[in-house]
């Protein structure tokens, strides 16, 4: 059984869908990427896996479970957790306040929140820097460091990064992706949006997305096949 199913999901925002009709599956393990152009519809996607869009039609399924008309924060309780497009930290608190507010789900179990602490200054050590600099004072790169970060703390078994890339160098792009490999092979599960296709060795699997509908899906090797590239290339 898939960790994540997305069956059928049709998503709008007013009466027009944007999604329409977006299936696909999510082995425990994976670091899955979710690659599409401007407007295709990756944010709509992971904002309704994660419950801040209801769908019209469809489900998110969860271990087989389907996840229903269930909160964001149940869902970050359930293990699913999502790092939003645009980062989105609190810029007046410290970086180390960041990161205990991503816990809040945990807060009953401090020894959980300071392993969590220590695991995200163990992938980020910038960020043990900065601990007590107010976030909005970071740099772009280090606000996406925090914002990953602080989605971590949950100790979610399913991450939802959304664009982490955007904006930084390519240098800089290249260690996030590397660190969420990381994340991955420490065992937690990643659902990755990208627009930047020079994320695709980091990925198990690969999700073309076009103007709201799946165009193609690859797995192992055939990610590397020059075909995937052209179809997300040429569209
Ligand atoms: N809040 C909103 N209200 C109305 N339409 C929206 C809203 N958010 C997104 N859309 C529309 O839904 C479509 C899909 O947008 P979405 O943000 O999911 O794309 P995306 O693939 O994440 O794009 P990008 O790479 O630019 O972030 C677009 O046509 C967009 O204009
Ligand atoms: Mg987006």
């Amino acid at each position: 059984m898939s960790l994540l199913e997305v069956r059928d999901l049709v998503v709008g925002y007013g009466p027009h869908p944007v999604l329409h009709g977006v299936s696909f599956e999510v082995e425990e393990g994976e670091l899955c990427v979710l690659l599409g152009l401007n407007g295709a519809g990756k944010t709509t996607t992971v904002s309704t896996i994660a419950g801040l869009l209801r769908p019209q039609s469809g489900q998110v399924l969860l271990d087989g479970a389907s996840l229903g008309r269930r909160s964001p924060s149940a869902r970050v309780r359930h293990g699913v957790s999502l790092c939003p497009e645009g980062r989105r930290v609190f810029p007046r608190l410290t970086v180390r306040q960041n990161l205990r507010l991503g816990a809040w789900s945990r807060r009953r179990s401090p020894r959980t929140v300071r392993q969590q602490l220590d695991l995200v200054y163990d992938y980020f050590p910038r960020l043990v820097e900065r601990e007590d600099q107010l976030a909005g004072t970071l740099s772009g790169g280090e606000q996406q460091m925090l914002a990953v970060g602080r989605a971590l703390m949950s100790r979610p078994r399913l991450m939802l990064i959304d664009e982490a890339s955007l904006g930084l160098s390519p240098t800089l792009a290249r260690t996030v992706w590397e660190v969420t490999s990381q994340i991955k092979a420490d065992g937690t599960t990643v659902l990755m949006v990208e627009q930047n296709a020079g994320v695709l060795p980091f990925a198990d699997r690969a999700l073309i997305m076009e103007k709201g509908t799946l165009l193609h899906t690859a797995v192992g090797s055939a990610i590397h096949d020059v075909n995937l590239r052209e179809a997300y290339l040429g569209a």
